[in-house]
């Protein structure tokens, strides 16, 4: 009962197994344009382990996204959606998120979401070459079919620093060293999730803290660098998986 009355129903679904891959998508309703595929790791701990949490770390492009596979999700699962909300009168314009499982049974819709994804969305937008506000525009007056976007032929990673005991229980207000005067860190992009400034120090004031991402030419050297940016960083029981991107690399050619 620590959900209060919403425990009293239990739903019992298929276990799939399989890579999770999220696709991001942009839409204006008629047209369905995914974004670069990337990879969440939603368990807490190492070698996916420990309870769930709203993602520890990700990489993008998700390698077992393979462009046939993709050529399959837009057949069997992002029109059929899209469609399907178009005929119910209900059209979707903006970013629809599919959180899917790569089965042996062919891919999978766990769950979709009518927003971004985070932290999908820091390793996501940082390898988008055309403007936003363009694409923005483009849904707005359902023109996406006659725009050409376009992405950087690079890798990101982001890793989550986050308080100790998150998921679960954890305390705030602890300081956070090493962020320059801007709450960066050099060669990294700091994503600010849960800190505050008081008194002109930076403070944790949630679970998941900060998302330290970087981009490179390989998912390898993107990973080296996030990883790095982590090191300089400190705050009391901090928590972070040391194996982001892991996965991932088991999927690609070694170098
Ligand atoms: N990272 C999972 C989500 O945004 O729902």
């Amino acid at each position: 009962k620590i959900f209060g009355e919403s425990g009293s129903q239990i739903v019992i679904e298929e276990f799939l197994t399989g890579p999770e891959v999220s696709v991001l998508s942009f839409t204006d309703g008629k047209t369905v344009v995914p974004m670069v595929s990337s990879m969440d790791h939603k368990r807490a701990l190492d070698g996916d382990m420990g309870p769930n949490t709203g993602g520890m770390g990700t990489v993008a492009p998700n390698p077992y996204y393979t462009p046939e596979i993709a050529r399959e999700c837009m057949e069997t699962i992002f029109l059929p959606t899209i469609h399907a909300m178009q005929k119910e009168g209900r059209p979707f314009q903006g970013c629809l998120y599919f959180g899917l499982m790569l089965t042996p049974k062919g891919p999978k819709v766990i769950e979709y979401n009518c927003r971004f994804g985070d932290p999908e969305t820091q390793v996501v937008l940082p390898l988008l070459k055309t403007d936003l506000v363009e694409i923005m525009q483009a849904i707005w007056e359902e023109k996406l079919d006659q725009l050409e976007i376009q992405w950087k032929d690079e890798s990101a990673a982001c890793v989550v620093m986050a308080s100790g005991g998150y998921p679960k229980k954890y305390t705030t207000g602890l300081p956070i060293s090493g962020l320059d005067e801007n709450g960066q860190i050099e060669g990294c992009f700091v994503y600010h999730a849960g800190t505050k400034l008081e008194d002109g120090k930076i403070l944790t004031s949630g679970g998941r803290v900060l998302g330290v991402t970087a981009t490179a030419d390989s998912l390898r050297n993107a990973l080296k660098t996030a990883y790095a940016g982590v090191e300089k960083i400190t705050f009391q029981n901090a928590h972070y998986r040391k194996d982001i991107g892991q996965r991932a690399l088991k999927a690609l050619p070694e170098l």
